[in-house]
């Protein structure tokens, strides 16, 4: 029987390709995500749970929906799902903002909370997929790299908190990824390959990260493109 994972925002771009490494190698996969008639994953040991992550109710009803299908401790969480708003920060929708906060920092740190017996029991990881905007100003994605530098930090905090008990923490930090993040801004990735990831790139990172020797842990992992361009288009929302 494999590991048992959990990987949010399972339906598309890095955490559908997450999933499918993590398939590969032999996990039980808990994939969370509304909609799940894009993802094209169709494998046994994959299990789909629909909830919103933007609404802390149902955060809990996905981790008690998962504990009943789980045939033991969570060995990886992989708080992955997360949505931008980028553009000047006054024109950004006020329910987008508190959207952003719950989905991208509030979720994890939930789904945390809810899964840190397991992980313990597992000596498992917790993988919080941050941001690059994580670590520097982000003019045009102020809320959104708040958010990500939230997640970041408490990484950090939580890794020092828990490490004597074997949990590993981890947090990613693309830059620029191939992937439908962008897809109601005006920004988006240019058309050169060398600028920007993929997200095969990034769940190759992710195996790297789960491969390591216990004992050992990469605590966070920056992932840039070699060559810095954008495109900016006209219309979406900022
Ligand atoms: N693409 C980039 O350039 C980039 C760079 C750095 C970091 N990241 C981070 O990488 C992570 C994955 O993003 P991506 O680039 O792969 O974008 P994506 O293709 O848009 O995937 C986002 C995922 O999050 C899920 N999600 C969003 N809102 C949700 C909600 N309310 N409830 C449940 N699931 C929700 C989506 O599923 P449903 O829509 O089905 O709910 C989808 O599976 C995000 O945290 C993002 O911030 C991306």
């Amino acid at each position: 029987m494999g590991r048992e994972a959990i990987v949010t925002g399972a339906t598309s771009g890095i955490g559908l390709e997450i999933s499918m490494m993590l398939l590969d190698k032999g996990y039980r996969v808990f994939g969370i995500g509304r909609n799940f008639s894009r993802a094209k994953i169709e494998h046994r040991a994959f299990i789909p749970i629909a909830y919103d992550l933007s609404d802390a109710g149902e955060v809990i009803k996905a981790a008690r929906r998962i504990r009943t299908l789980r045939q033991e401790p969570v060995f990886l969480l992989i708080n992955n799902a997360g949505i931008g708003a980028f553009g000047p920060h006054e024109a950004i929708d006020l329910e987008r903002i508190h959207e952003l906060v719950a989905v991208n920092l509030e979720a994890p740190m939930l789904l945390t909370r809810l899964f840190m017996a397991d992980l313990k029991r597992s000596k498992g990881f917790i993988i919080n997929m941050a941001s690059v905007t994580a670590l520097k100003p982000s003019p045009m994605g102020s809320a959104y790299s708040a958010t990500k530098a939230g997640l970041l930090h408490f990484s950090r905090s939580l890794f020092e908190e828990i490490r004597k008990s074997g949990v590993r923490v981890v947090t990613i930090c693309p830059d620029m990824t191939r992937t439908g993040l962008f897809r109601d801004s005006n920004i988006d990735v240019a058309d050169e390959p060398s600028t920007y990831l993929t997200p095969r790139y990034v769940a190759n990172a992710v195996r790297t990260v789960i491969e390591q020797p216990e004992g050992s842990v990469m605590t966070e992992i920056v992932l840039r493109p070699q060559r810095h361009m954008i495109t900016r288009r006209k219309g979406g929302k900022g």
